[in-house]
């Protein structure tokens, strides 16, 4: 599968997704994290990693570029799952990076601000959607547990009719303090939302 995490907001745990995806998709098959972000967040992340002599167990490339869909069929050939990383600004490179996918992960952060937010990245996958047959869904990230803005946000996509994901990030230094680290065998969420992108039989929430 070849899925791009989304979302033109930036700070929405985009980056931090991926990351972790790519390494629950690893487990399954071979994979491939693409940093379609001019920042570079998701490769400094990887050289970080393994410049503490770690081995990631997917490859990362970067490929920042308005063309990113023509090469990422290329490379997609020798991998089971592709993962995109895209950037918050750049509409033209995160429409690229749309168009290369099958599924949209929109990585939204149960804030009012961000759920404000979250319209613009809907309606460029509705744009993206029927030249591709892209589908999406919505991982809450960086949901504070100690608010309600988590209830609050899935109820209110919910009513929009939004697939929200069963998964939900929670807002934890577990996942902050990963940037720049190889990652263990515990992915936190990720493992679930993995599954759940997969279509794999996913048990309930404890
Ligand atoms: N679940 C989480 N819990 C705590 N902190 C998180 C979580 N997810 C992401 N963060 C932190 O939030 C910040 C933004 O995350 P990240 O870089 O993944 O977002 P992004 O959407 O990729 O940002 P950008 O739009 O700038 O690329 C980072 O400092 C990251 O470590
Ligand atoms: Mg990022």
């Amino acid at each position: 599968m070849i899925v791009a995490v989304a979302n033109l907001k930036g700070g929405t745990g985009k980056t931090t997704s991926a990351f972790f995806l790519a390494a629950a998709l690893a487990r399954r098959g071979r994979t491939l994290l693409v940093d379609c972000d001019p920042q570079g967040s998701a490769l400094s992340w990887s050289e970080s990693a393994e410049e503490d002599g770690a081995r990631l167990p997917f490859n990362v490339v970067g490929l920042p570029t308005r063309d990113v869909h023509k090469k990422v069929r290329g490379l997609a050939e020798d991998y089971r799952h592709v993962v995109l990383d895209t950037p918050p600004g750049e509409l033209a490179i995160a429409r690229a990076a749309l168009l290369a996918a099958d599924a949209a992960l929109v990585a939204v952060s149960p804030t009012a601000m961000d759920l404000d937010r979250v319209m613009a990245t809907l309606e460029l996958i509705a744009e993206v959607e029927p030249l591709n047959d892209l589908t999406f869904q919505v991982l809450l990230t960086r949901v504070r547990r100690i608010s309600r803005e988590g209830r609050d946000a899935r109820g209110v996509m919910k009513e929009m009719g939004l697939p929200v994901m069963q998964a939900e990030v929670p807002q934890l230094s577990f996942y902050s303090d990963a940037f720049g680290e190889a990652l263990g065998e515990d992915l936190g969420e990720y493992e679930r939302a993995a599954a759940e992108l997969l279509g794999e039989k996913v048990g309930g929430r404890s």
